[in-house]
């Protein structure tokens, strides 16, 4: 069913979306478990509780929060494979949980815990089993499996059996099935969770050049918070199924870390006098000190310790996004003050 709506202009629109699920009590003990078993108890857990949120066309958003809190269900629910337990929710104006062939034409929705390709099979064979699927017309399907094919340098590993891929290979076969029908939205669950540091470089350029090329709405939840900073200006940040920020990355950075941390090696045990409001010495070893420093100051900051004649060597440092977004949810202070902004 296509919906006719104002909110043609967002790819992704949810409005008071939520979740719920009935998990089963485990009990302790084998009187109780047989109780529990003749009758057994539920509880209710709202996994998402009441998100609300649009994505427009081509946009790039990474969505955050801690585990458990309501992304995979979220993404679930924005493909069709689950159903919300309330609120209103369209992807490309479509009501997901329909899955009209229109609509799955259109999206894909890759998990880096789970796979799409067929485990005995070689990718290439499960690359033509979606062209059959997907109804790809043969011209088509060759050029685009040839251009992923050099995007994502997986020539050599296509007739392998996927159970005999390491898990970076089987990731970048994933993105290339993932992408064979061009979906114009991508939900992208932990596509780097346990590969190491280079193969996660290399599927978040290939993202980034995917999408310079085809420009498909992207919604990527990770761990890894080089993957969000590279390829997400703005984030959603979600926690125990509530939105806690909806805005561009740096702002959130910014107003989180007011301040950086400066080191300064000099030729004297002397601080120097510098006329820059705000700047603290926090520690001092002999001529090496720790500075804090408001962002705005720090480039006059370094400015004119370089212009003393004294500094030796100088380093900026900002706190890691990974702390940042961690104080979101262990900071009340913070998390109140982000509150107010969504
Ligand atoms: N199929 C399910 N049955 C019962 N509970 C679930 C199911 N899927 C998710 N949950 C619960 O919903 C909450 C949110 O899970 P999830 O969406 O996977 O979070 P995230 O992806 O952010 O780690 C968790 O408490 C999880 O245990
Ligand atoms: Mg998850």
């Amino acid at each position: 069913m296509k919906i006719s709506t104002p909110n043609c202009d967002n790819c992704v629109f949810t409005e008071e979306l939520g979740r719920d699920f009935n998990i089963r009590q485990k009990s302790q003990g084998l009187a109780a478990s047989i109780k529990n078993f003749i009758r057994p108890s539920y509880k209710l857990v709202e996994a998402v509780r009441s998100l609300s949120m649009r994505i427009g066309f081509g946009e790039i958003v990474g969505f955050l929060g801690p585990n458990g809190a309501g992304k995979t269900t979220t993404l679930k629910m924005l493909s069709g494979l689950l159903f919300p337990s309330r609120g209103k929710l369209e992807v490309l104006g479509h009501s997901p949980f329909s899955r009209e062939r229109e609509f799955l034409s259109q999206i894909s929705l890759v998990m880096g815990q789970k796979q799409n390709l067929w485990w005995d099979l070689p990718p290439i064979e499960t690359f033509e089993i979606h062209r059959s699927i997907y109804n790809l017309d043969e011209k088509d399907f060759r050029g685009r499996i040839e251009e992923l094919i050099d995007m994502l340098e997986i020539s050599d590993c296509l007739e392998t059996q996927t159970r005999k891929l390491s898990l970076g290979q089987r990731m970048r076969c994933e993105l290339a099935v993932s992408l064979l029908h061009r979906p114009k939205v991508l939900f992208l669950d932990e596509p780097t969770i346990g590969l190491d540091i280079l193969m996660q470089k290399k599927i978040r350029k290939f993202l980034l050049d995917y999408h310079a090329r085809f420009k498909p709405t992207i919604l990527l939840t990770s761990h890894y918070m080089d993957d969000v900073a590279a390829l997400a200006k703005r984030v959603i940040v979600i926690n125990n199924g509530l939105k806690i920020y909806d805005g561009l990355l740096s702002d959130l950075t910014e107003k989180m870390q007011p301040e950086k941390i400066i080191t300064v090696i000099l030729n004297s045990e002397t601080f120097p006098k510098i006329e820059i409001p705000n700047v603290n010495i926090v520690s001092q070893e002999s001529n090496l000190f720790r500075l804090k420093a408001p962002r705005e100051n720090v480039g006059k900051l370094a400015a004119a310790l370089y212009n003393t004649g004294l500094t030796i060597d100088l380093t900026i440092e900002d706190t890691p996004l990974e702390d940042i977004i961690g104080n979101l949810f262990t900071e009340k202070s913070n998390f109140q003050q982000f509150r107010t902004n969504v």
